[in-house]
Protein backbone atom coordinates (compact mmCIF):
# COMPACT_ATOMS: atom_id res chain seq x y z
CA UNK A 1 0.00 0.00 0.00
CA UNK A 2 0.88 3.74 -0.81
CA UNK A 3 0.40 5.94 1.90
CA UNK A 4 2.65 8.26 2.15
CA UNK A 5 4.91 10.00 -0.04
CA UNK A 6 8.17 11.67 0.70
CA UNK A 7 9.94 14.22 -1.58
CA UNK A 8 13.47 15.96 -1.57
CA UNK A 9 12.76 19.43 -2.02
CA UNK A 10 15.85 20.96 -3.75
CA UNK A 11 15.92 19.42 -7.32
CA UNK A 12 12.49 17.67 -7.18
CA UNK A 13 10.01 20.57 -6.35
CA UNK A 14 12.75 23.31 -7.36
CA UNK A 15 15.91 24.23 -8.94
CA UNK A 16 17.56 25.64 -6.14
CA UNK A 17 21.09 24.13 -7.35
CA UNK A 18 22.11 27.06 -9.50
CA UNK A 19 21.43 29.37 -6.33
CA UNK A 20 23.57 27.33 -4.18
CA UNK A 21 26.26 27.36 -6.85
CA UNK A 22 26.33 30.80 -6.77
CA UNK A 23 27.09 31.28 -3.58
CA UNK A 24 29.30 28.73 -3.26
CA UNK A 25 31.29 30.12 -6.17
CA UNK A 26 31.37 33.43 -4.73
CA UNK A 27 32.69 31.92 -1.47
CA UNK A 28 35.57 30.03 -3.22
CA UNK A 29 36.69 32.62 -5.14
CA UNK A 30 37.39 34.31 -2.00
CA UNK A 31 39.00 31.32 -0.82
CA UNK A 32 40.89 31.36 -4.16
CA UNK A 33 40.12 27.84 -4.84
CA UNK A 34 38.50 26.79 -8.10
CA UNK A 35 35.15 25.66 -8.06
CA UNK A 36 33.42 24.59 -11.13
CA UNK A 37 29.75 23.81 -12.17
CA UNK A 38 31.03 19.83 -11.84
CA UNK A 39 32.14 20.19 -8.91
CA UNK A 40 28.89 21.80 -8.10
CA UNK A 41 27.12 18.08 -8.23
CA UNK A 42 28.93 17.15 -5.26
CA UNK A 43 27.15 19.29 -2.98
CA UNK A 44 23.56 17.83 -4.08
CA UNK A 45 21.77 16.56 -1.64
CA UNK A 46 24.64 16.92 1.13
CA UNK A 47 24.98 19.68 4.35
CA UNK A 48 25.74 22.55 4.33
CA UNK A 49 28.75 22.37 6.40
CA UNK A 50 29.86 19.29 4.34
CA UNK A 51 29.35 21.02 1.51
CA UNK A 52 31.70 23.36 2.77
CA UNK A 53 34.26 20.87 3.96
CA UNK A 54 34.02 19.69 -0.04
CA UNK A 55 34.86 22.54 -1.28
CA UNK A 56 37.99 22.75 1.07
CA UNK A 57 39.26 19.74 0.02
CA UNK A 58 39.00 20.51 -3.56
CA UNK A 59 40.89 24.22 -2.66
CA UNK A 60 43.18 22.07 -0.35
CA UNK A 61 42.62 24.10 2.98
CA UNK A 62 42.14 23.21 6.57
CA UNK A 63 40.14 26.01 8.37
CA UNK A 64 39.38 25.40 12.23
CA UNK A 65 35.50 24.73 13.23
CA UNK A 66 35.18 28.51 14.18
CA UNK A 67 36.53 29.96 10.62
CA UNK A 68 33.93 27.48 8.75
CA UNK A 69 30.99 28.39 10.74
CA UNK A 70 31.64 31.82 9.88
CA UNK A 71 32.25 30.72 5.93
CA UNK A 72 28.91 28.68 5.86
CA UNK A 73 27.11 31.69 8.01
CA UNK A 74 28.32 33.71 5.12
CA UNK A 75 27.15 31.78 2.34
CA UNK A 76 23.91 31.14 3.10
CA UNK A 77 23.36 34.97 3.63
CA UNK A 78 24.44 34.59 0.18
CA UNK A 79 22.22 32.40 -0.69
CA UNK A 80 19.28 33.80 1.14
CA UNK A 81 19.85 37.47 -1.23
CA UNK A 82 19.56 34.64 -4.12
CA UNK A 83 16.30 33.39 -3.45
CA UNK A 84 14.67 35.77 -2.04
CA UNK A 85 12.63 37.13 -4.69
CA UNK A 86 11.67 33.25 -5.74
CA UNK A 87 7.96 32.61 -6.71
CA UNK A 88 5.84 30.01 -7.03
CA UNK A 89 7.04 30.10 -11.09
CA UNK A 90 9.82 28.20 -9.72
CA UNK A 91 8.12 25.05 -8.74
CA UNK A 92 9.30 22.57 -11.17
CA UNK A 93 7.19 20.63 -14.78
CA UNK A 94 3.76 18.79 -12.76
CA UNK A 95 5.77 19.18 -8.97
CA UNK A 96 1.73 20.82 -7.70
CA UNK A 97 -0.26 18.78 -10.18
CA UNK A 98 1.31 15.83 -8.95
CA UNK A 99 1.05 16.75 -4.58
CA UNK A 100 -2.50 18.16 -5.50
CA UNK A 101 -3.26 14.52 -6.85
CA UNK A 102 -1.98 12.85 -3.42
CA UNK A 103 -3.88 14.55 -1.52
CA UNK A 104 -7.00 14.17 -3.54
CA UNK A 105 -6.49 10.28 -3.27
CA UNK A 106 -5.50 10.69 0.57
CA UNK A 107 -2.29 10.08 0.75
CA UNK A 108 -0.01 11.69 2.90
CA UNK A 109 2.54 14.64 1.12
CA UNK A 110 5.88 14.69 3.20
CA UNK A 111 9.02 16.83 2.46
CA UNK A 112 12.34 15.23 3.33
CA UNK A 113 15.15 17.81 2.91
CA UNK A 114 18.44 18.62 4.76
CA UNK A 115 18.01 22.38 3.90
CA UNK A 116 17.71 24.38 6.81
CA UNK A 117 15.81 26.95 4.02
CA UNK A 118 13.06 24.61 3.77
CA UNK A 119 10.09 25.92 5.04
CA UNK A 120 11.07 29.60 3.75
CA UNK A 121 11.19 28.07 -0.22
CA UNK A 122 8.06 26.35 0.54
CA UNK A 123 6.37 29.56 1.52
CA UNK A 124 7.69 31.68 -1.44
CA UNK A 125 6.49 28.59 -3.70
CA UNK A 126 3.17 28.58 -1.80
CA UNK A 127 3.30 25.09 -1.01
CA UNK A 128 3.91 24.99 2.52
CA UNK A 129 0.13 24.18 3.00
CA UNK A 130 0.16 21.06 1.02
CA UNK A 131 2.00 19.17 3.17
CA UNK A 132 0.93 17.12 6.29
CA UNK A 133 4.62 17.00 7.72
CA UNK A 134 8.18 19.09 7.17
CA UNK A 135 10.96 17.19 7.90
CA UNK A 136 14.33 19.54 7.21
CA UNK A 137 17.87 20.24 7.79
CA UNK A 138 16.67 21.96 11.38
CA UNK A 139 15.26 18.65 12.53
CA UNK A 140 18.01 16.20 11.84
CA UNK A 141 21.05 14.95 13.52
CA UNK A 142 22.35 13.15 10.43
CA UNK A 143 22.26 14.20 7.03
CA UNK A 144 21.98 11.87 4.30
CA UNK A 145 22.87 9.07 3.22
CA UNK A 146 21.70 8.29 6.98
CA UNK A 147 17.93 7.54 6.66
CA UNK A 148 17.29 9.99 9.49
CA UNK A 149 15.29 12.28 8.09
CA UNK A 150 12.73 9.82 5.79
CA UNK A 151 12.07 7.69 9.10
CA UNK A 152 11.51 11.01 11.01
CA UNK A 153 9.02 12.06 8.01
CA UNK A 154 7.41 8.29 8.22
CA UNK A 155 6.98 8.56 11.71
CA UNK A 156 5.32 12.61 11.44
CA UNK A 157 2.12 10.93 9.81
CA UNK A 158 1.96 7.33 11.53
CA UNK A 159 3.06 5.68 8.25
CA UNK A 160 5.24 1.96 8.46
CA UNK A 161 8.11 2.97 6.53
CA UNK A 162 7.39 0.25 3.81
CA UNK A 163 4.19 2.18 2.58
CA UNK A 164 6.71 5.31 1.83
CA UNK A 165 7.95 6.16 -1.64
CA UNK A 166 10.44 8.61 -1.79
CA UNK A 167 11.34 10.85 -4.67
CA UNK A 168 15.11 12.15 -4.56
CA UNK A 169 17.48 14.06 -7.18
CA UNK A 170 20.78 12.97 -5.02
CA UNK A 171 22.63 10.18 -4.89
CA UNK A 172 22.82 10.33 -1.07
CA UNK A 173 19.19 10.80 -0.59
CA UNK A 174 18.46 7.58 -3.13
CA UNK A 175 20.69 5.71 -0.31
CA UNK A 176 18.99 7.19 2.46
CA UNK A 177 15.91 6.39 1.24
CA UNK A 178 16.62 2.69 0.98
CA UNK A 179 18.29 2.30 4.42
CA UNK A 180 15.05 3.72 5.37
CA UNK A 181 13.51 0.76 3.55
CA UNK A 182 11.65 2.89 1.20
CA UNK A 183 10.48 2.68 -2.64
CA UNK A 184 13.54 5.28 -4.17
CA UNK A 185 12.58 7.15 -7.10
CA UNK A 186 15.18 8.85 -8.54
CA UNK A 187 14.26 12.31 -10.53
CA UNK A 188 16.18 13.41 -13.06
CA UNK A 189 18.81 12.61 -15.91
CA UNK A 190 22.01 12.39 -13.81
CA UNK A 191 23.41 8.24 -14.37
CA UNK A 192 24.38 9.07 -10.65
CA UNK A 193 20.74 7.45 -9.99
CA UNK A 194 21.10 4.72 -11.15
CA UNK A 195 20.42 2.72 -7.82
CA UNK A 196 17.30 4.07 -6.93
CA UNK A 197 14.66 1.56 -7.93
CA UNK A 198 13.02 3.54 -10.63
CA UNK A 199 14.03 6.45 -12.23
CA UNK A 200 11.95 9.36 -13.70
CA UNK A 201 12.85 12.58 -15.38
CA UNK A 202 10.73 15.04 -13.20
CA UNK A 203 7.61 14.56 -11.02
CA UNK A 204 5.34 15.86 -14.64
CA UNK A 205 5.63 12.01 -15.80
CA UNK A 206 3.96 11.38 -12.45
CA UNK A 207 -0.25 10.27 -12.51
CA UNK A 208 -2.04 7.81 -10.19
CA UNK A 209 -1.93 4.62 -12.55
CA UNK A 210 1.98 5.04 -12.72
CA UNK A 211 2.18 5.27 -8.69
CA UNK A 212 0.13 2.52 -8.21
CA UNK A 213 2.06 0.17 -10.45
CA UNK A 214 5.41 0.69 -7.91
C1 LIG B 1 20.06 20.10 0.07
C2 LIG B 1 20.77 20.62 -1.16
O1 LIG B 1 18.71 19.92 -0.21
O2 LIG B 1 20.20 21.02 1.14
C3 LIG B 1 22.22 20.90 -0.82
O3 LIG B 1 20.70 19.68 -2.20
C4 LIG B 1 22.30 21.85 0.37
O4 LIG B 1 22.88 21.43 -1.94
C5 LIG B 1 21.54 21.27 1.55
O5 LIG B 1 23.66 22.07 0.73
C6 LIG B 1 21.55 22.19 2.77
O6 LIG B 1 20.85 23.34 2.47
P1 LIG B 1 20.83 24.68 3.32
O7 LIG B 1 19.72 25.48 2.69
O8 LIG B 1 20.52 24.29 4.75
O9 LIG B 1 22.17 25.31 3.21
MG1 LIG C 1 17.85 17.25 -3.71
Amino acid sequence: NIEAIIFDLDGVIVDTAKYHFLAWQRLARELDIEFTIEDNERLKGVSRMRSLEIILEIGNKTLDEKEKEDLAFKKNEWYKEYIANMDESEILEGAKEFIELLRENNIKVVLGSASKNAKTILEKLNLIDCFHAIIDGTCVTKAKPDPQVFLQGAEAVGIDPINCIVFEDAEAGIEAAKRAGMVAIGVGEADTLKDAHIQIKGLYEMNMERLMSL
